[in-house]
């Protein structure tokens, strides 16, 4: 079965054609990321009428890339949520139109059950069914949140953020630090040859009784607006020239923080589940998948990462998860609204 897939949750605009939930046909994302600099942040505005701009010739491009013809394609996938409402509805209205104009089914997909599936992509990867159950940690900008996947479709989160998603800590970091938007590769980039214990900051200790927890442990939660509070006061004492040696020493302890945090408490929600699988678009930083393969390693537990083409957002993996059964499935027509708010649970 052949999915077109496209995927407009946030600033990425992407169309995709996956063979049976495995093989990439094609994958075409245009960054907005130039729109957005300047602001520091994703504009949602913007974000929206760049989507409206580009899409149209993202997707006759993914389909002239997958070298087959528009009747060759069995069905249409498109992002519902979470994400930014106006972005989201550009993607999933051209969706559906697609699905009436060729007559095929259309299919809603989660967009952080698509990031679970981007480790599953490529025809080498083993199915989702024959590594159920496992862990998922997904990292992004929006996101920060460990699941139990039992099979395609049955998630049970086991932690989340509580404030800042992991990306947003790069981000807001990078920003502190004057190294531009988006943070986290310019953190990742800048860290690399840096000693990684010159500045102490705090590991983010979240209470029990903390009013955000919406009844998980506290222990497989993050937060991360304390440690950015640490990096604001860290440097009105100890000012830093962007891009500077001091700025590579100062980055490097911050994203060391951040990355200890996250793999120290995957492990410890993993139990005695064998496999852990990692998507979004923080999973693209060099050290965080560095200490989760050495900890993997280490554990004896096998690790699927994401390839880097698959981490951040990219409709492959939205076309993959359809092709691969998962999704809500529609007949062609317009019944299906974008939901901005989705969660997985
Ligand atoms: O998954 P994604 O592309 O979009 C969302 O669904 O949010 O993730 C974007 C986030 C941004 O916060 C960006 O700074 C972060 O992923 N990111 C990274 C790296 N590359 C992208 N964070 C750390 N290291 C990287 N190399
Ligand atoms: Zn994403």
């Amino acid at each position: 079965m052949n999915v077109l897939g496209i995927e407009t949750s946030c600033d990425e605009t992407s169309a995709s054609v996956v063979r049976d939930g495995k093989i990439v046909l094609s994958n075409i994302v245009l960054s907005q990321i130039e729109l957005h600099a300047p602001y520091g942040g994703v504009v949602p505005e913007i974000a929206s009428r760049s989507h409206v701009e580009s899409l149209p010739s993202v997707i006759e491009r993914a389909v002239k890339d997958s070298g087959l013809q528009w009747a060759d394609i069995d069905a249409v996938a498109a992002t519902y949520g979470p994400g930014l409402a106006s972005s989201l509805m550009v993607g999933l209205s051209a969706g559906k139109a697609l699905a009436i104009r060729l007559n095929k089914p259309m299919c809603a997909i989660n967009h952080i059950e698509a990031h679970i599936y981007s480790a599953f992509l490529g025809e080498k990867s083993p199915s989702w069914s024959d590594v159920c159950p496992f862990v998922a940690l997904i990292v992004s900008g929006g996101h920060t949140s460990l699941f139990r996947v039992e099979k395609l479709g049955r998630y049970r989160l086991l932690g989340q953020t509580i404030d800042d998603a992991a990306g947003e800590a790069f981000d807001k970091g990078a920003n502190l630090l004057g190294l531009g938007y988006p943070g986290g590769p310019a953190i990742d980039r800048i860290s690399r040859d840096a000693a990684k214990d010159h500045v102490k900051f705090p590991k983010g200790r979240i209470k029990d009784n903390c009013p955000y927890l919406e009844g998980l442990d506290p222990k497989s939660c993050f937060s991360f607006s304390g440690l950015k509070t640490a990096l604001l006061y860290y440097l009105k004492d100890n000012p830093v020239e962007p891009g500077g040696n001091d700025c590579a020493l100062v980055a490097a302890s911050y994203q060391e923080s951040i990355i200890n945090v996250l793999v120290d408490k995957t492990f410890k929600v993993m139990g005695s589940e064998k496999t852990l699988v990692v998507g979004g678009g923080v999973s693209l930083n060099k050290r965080l998948r560095e200490k989760l393969t050495e900890r993997a390693r280490s554990e004896g537990r096998s690790l699927m990462l994401a390839v880097p083409a698959y981490c951040g957002d990219n409709a492959a993996m939205i076309a993959g998860l359809a092709g691969a059964g998962g999704g809500v499935w529609h007949e062609p027509g317009l019944l299906i609204d974008v939901s901005p708010n989705l969660e997985l649970r």
